[in-house]
């Protein structure tokens, strides 16, 4: 029960003592707690429940910047709190709606114990505040639609399950191969809810995020024969810290987050290009091959990856001395960078330990020498096992660490490894031993005890659905000729959860917290480090371990940000937690090569969006598993609309470069095109997300909040306001049924044919023609695109080429839309802000206004303006001062092609036509 109560105007402080004898359920009952809710933005309030004498672990504040005395006071709150002192619950209101968004009283939830989950006993929704575990449970309204808590691959799709059979998402940072359902890489404890009011159809959106790294379940059910839906958190350890999200848009929930967790840092105008990548490019000759010939398939390649062939034995920091000789792979990059094209080398976390004392690995010695690694309770240096053979694992949380790893990198870019950006791999951190390798283990002996994928015993065998070699030669099931092999089906959702029940054990052991949550792997030493292995302070690997990733993500950046002061850290990472997109982007891990993964590569990009880690993608083509042309030709189209593009398999698999079918080839050309094309576009949305949270890449219900048929559409997105994208999903098929949002307010129009799209009118659908190769882009009406006129072989010759715009009307005739340009390298520090134009494109009566303002000089001129929509051919067109310019009018497509310009875009413009 709540006592002590102090209110203020701006929240109010108060002691929570236990309401009756402890319960001790999974750990010891702490009885004195103190209860804080903070309004502290008009849309953002923050309710905290702690242990008073703060024991019990929180995020530490140096490391995960929280604001610190932002308060309103409560009459400003787009969001009310409301509680009962005895027993203590509270819940969360709209102010303009009186909605309910959370509330935690008995009264409003299911009688238990009840059963839900397939078996999941959920036996009390009671608060319950121990050492070891926290539970603290939630009614939403029946069938909610919850979208995030991740990372996950979920079979319900981007909108979570919330039916009886519901969603347990595991929070334990795992390196298991994208399992549907289960914990895998990421920890997110963040959830957009949205709503529709049945009664006035008008929408509203909140966010929820637990400020919490520890292992977790959170729960997502309705028990049978409920009138509501609930979210129950069960955590191992730390302090309930919550802070609500008003929105009461999904865009402004989510821009909302990013304001607390951190927003996005800038991304480099060069990763927006095309990366290949593979784990099995045995040497240089290979790599340097791969490039060689995408140039000459006129495939454009904008950075090539490495995986661990470069090292030496394996080992981080390193070269193989002789498929990778450092002068040489410091030749290549040079090469590269001369072609405008750039290098990516693979980072993984575990420091191999040495063999013995001869043997001089140096960033294992100087970081023994440093105190910079992981221990065990009895402070000896834990040991784990990784490619390399047996490995330490850097603290994040060691004095000295960031220099450390800085110097590790440094010394290998100067050693030839000139790299433009790191690739952050096994950093959950993965390790083969579950736990300690044990004191005993023989350090010597550093032969990993793995067979690689493509060795004998673990041959690559696996193809992807429907794949019939005999039929097609070694092409596998391409769906040219309309022959199904596979049926076009989506239907591959739905699969029930089967799941453990939790069981209740004695122990208080860190290696074994008394409630188990669902990880994948059971023990949570699995594959990992030991939840008793300990950093620095004493803080142990079961209260951090969801942080390893993210703090690695940030030592690497600031360590960046120091040896090359003048460029933006470019970093892709595995494991990620609540920030990380601040520091590092994504990519979604191992997936397969499996047309229900390139649907998850869809749901997945939409997560990180919500997580505000907007540059993610998935290994294109498939990672695990054999590839075939129909699939990776219909992945190179779709993954060319999604912010990271990289095409990346694994060994022992057939290669899966574009330039390995014709078929592909020509649609990744295509592709490819249309991506740097819309350079600018991306970019700017980039730059949105920078200085705003707001999400690049977007389910359609976040562009029209209100239209209730769009709230479990995963298999099309959108780009930015003015892009929908509805890629094939599906072998065998040539056709796509889309969804057009708007419900017929809205002018959608396609990219390639600028042909108005119309839709059936009971379902708002099309049908749009996507024979191989070829993946449907509809612009939107009322928007206007700056482009890159000639798209080339590199983005940095993409950009020094002219500029296009393109105007694609409303039915009023209006259109409207934006352009952030910078030089695309600078990171924003340097000298305050990054030096920058931005323009506005307002278009209406017949005329066009570009206002144009900033510091930074475009030299590229604006030589072309395409208006969608004129009605009648105009008598002429008119540029400011009354001067004629050159047009054409194409009455069929209602398309008005202004030519032969040259117009500055440091200036304000004015273009009219009648
Ligand atoms: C991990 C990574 C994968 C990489 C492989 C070898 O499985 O997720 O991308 O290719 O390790 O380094």
């Amino acid at each position: 029960m709540l006592s002590d109560i102090h209110e203020a105007s701006s929240g109010l402080v108060a002691r929570l003592r236990l309401a009756g004898p402890p319960c001790n359920a999974f750990g010891t009952d702490i009885d004195d707690l103190t209860v804080m809710v903070t309004y502290e933005t008009p849309t953002r309030l923050h309710v905290v429940i702690e242990d008073t004498a703060t024991h019990q672990f929180r995020l530490p504040t140096q490391f995960f910047p929280r604001p610190i005395g932002e308060e309103i006071s409560a009459g400003d709150s787009d969001l009310a709190f409301n509680y009962e002192p005895s027993p203590f619950a509270f819940w969360i209101t709209r102010k303009a709606t009186g909605d309910t968004l959370f509330d935690t009283r008995l009264s409003s939830l299911p009688t238990a114990p009840t059963k839900a989950l397939d078996g999941e006993v959920l036996d009390g929704f009671q608060l319950v505040f121990e050492d070891r575990y926290l539970q603290l449970t939630s009614a939403l309204p029946l069938d909610a639609n919850i979208y995030g808590l991740g990372e996950a691959v979920a079979t319900s799709g981007f909108r979570r399950d919330i039916s009886q059979n519901g969603t347990i998402q595991t929070m334990w940072a795992r390196d298991a191969a994208t399992p549907e359902d289960e914990n895998m890489y990421g920890s997110h404890p963040v959830y957009l809810e949205h709503r529709i009011n049945a009664t006035t159809g008008a929408s509203a959106s909140h966010a929820v995020f637990l400020s919490s790294a520890a292992g977790a379940d959170v729960l997502l059910t309705t028990p049978r024969g409920a009138k509501q839906s609930l979210v129950q958190y069960r955590l191992l350890g730390g302090v309930l810290d919550f802070y609500f999200f008003a929105g009461p848009t999904p865009i402004a929930a989510i821009e909302q987050y990013g304001a607390l967790a951190g927003r996005p840092a800038w991304v480099p105008y060069w990763a927006f290009g095309f990366h290949l990548c593979r784990w099995g490019y045995a040497d240089l000759a290979d790599t340097r091959a791969q490039v060689e010939r995408m140039r000459a398939a006129s495939i454009p390649l904008e950075v090539m990856w490495n995986d661990i062939e470069l090292y030496h034995d394996l080992r981080d920091f390193t070269t193989d001395p002789v498929g990778f000789p450092p002068e040489d792979v410091r030749a290549f990059i040079r090469e590269l960078a001369a072609r405008n094209q750039r290098y990516i080398p693979i980072l993984d976390a575990a420091i191999p330990h040495v063999a013995n004392d001869t043997d001089e690995y140096l960033p294992f010695l100087t970081g023994f020498a440093r105190d910079v690694f992981v221990k065990n309770p009895d402070k000896t240096t834990f040991v784990g096992q990784v490619w390399p053979g047996y490995t330490v694992f850097p603290d994040w949380f060691a004095g000295g660490v960031e220099e450390w790893w800085g110097e590790a990198i440094a010394n290998w870019s100067a050693l030839g490894v000139e790299f433009a950006g790191l690739w952050l791999d096994m950093n959950e951190p993965a390790s083969f031993c579950a736990g300690s390798c044990g004191t005993g283990a023989d350090l010597t002996n550093t032969t990993p005890a793995v067979v690689f994928p493509g060795e004998p015993g673990n041959l690559v065998t696996d193809w992807p659905e429907g794949y019939d070699a005999h039929r097609w030669g070694t092409s596998g099931n391409i769906s040219v000729d309309g022959l199904l092999t596979f049926g076009d089906s989506t239907a591959v959702r739905g699969s029930a959860l089967a799941v453990p029940a939790s069981v209740r054990r004695a122990t208080r052991d860190p290696n074994d917290p008394p409630y188990a949550i669902h990880n994948g792997w059971g023990d949570l030493a699995e594959k990992t480090l030991a939840p008793n292995a300990t950093y620095a302070g004493g803080i142990v690997d079961l209260d951090a371990h969801n942080i390893y990733g993210y703090m690695e993500e940030r030592a690497t950046f600031r360590a960046l940000r120091r040896i090359r002061p003048d460029e933006r850290p470019f970093l892709i990472s595995r494991s990620t937690f609540a920030s990380s997109g601040h520091w590092s982007g994504h990519w979604l891990g191992d997936n397969f090569s499996k047309w229900s993964y390139l649907r998850y590569n869809i749901q997945g990009v939409l997560q990180f969006q919500l997580f505000q880690i907007p540059m993610v993608g998935a290994d294109t083509c498939g990672f695990n598993g054999n590839t075939d042309e129909e699939l990776c030709n219909r992945w190179m189209s779709l993954s060319a609309f999604v912010p990271f593009y990289r095409n990346h398999n694994v060994r022992g698999a057939i290669s899966q470069e574009p330039y390995r079918w014709d078929s592909v080839a020509l649609a990744s050309r295509a592709a490819i095109a249309i991506r740097y094309a819309m350079l600018p576009y991306w970019y700017t949305l980039f730059a949105d997300v920078a200085t705003n949270g707001t999400p690049p890449m977007r389910a359609l219900f976040f562009e029209f909040p209100d239209e209730a048929e769009l709230l479990s559409v995963d298999l099309q997105f959108m780009i930015g306001s003015n892009v929908l994208v509805a890629p094939v999903t599906t072998p065998n098929v040539s056709t796509v049924t889309a969804i057009l949002p708007g419900r017929g307010h809205v002018i959608w129009r396609e990219w390639y044919k600028h042909l108005e799209v119309a839709a059936d009118a009971t379902h708002n659908s099309v049908e749009l023609n996507a024979p191989l190769g070829h993946i449907p882009v509809l612009i939107r009406g009322g928007s206007a695109l700056l482009l890159h006129a000639q798209p080339a072989y590199t983005t940095a010759e993409t950009r020094a080429g002219p500029y296009t715009l393109l105007i694609s009307l409303d039915a009023t005739g209006a259109a409207f839309g934006h352009a952030y340009v910078d030089d695309g390298i600078s990171p924003p520090d340097t000298v305050g802000a990054i030096v920058n134009r931005t323009l506005r494109f307002d278009v209406s009566d017949s005329a066009l206004a570009i206002s144009s303002s900033g510091a930074y000089i475009i030299t590229q001129t604006l030589t072309d303006i395409t208006v969608l929509g004129v009605l009648a051919a105009p008598s002429g067109v008119r540029l400011a001062g009354g001067l004629p310019a050159v047009f054409t009018y194409e009455a069929g497509v209602r398309r008005l092609n202004i030519t032969g310009l040259a117009l500055s875009l440091n200036e304000n413009v004015r273009v009219s036509w009648a």
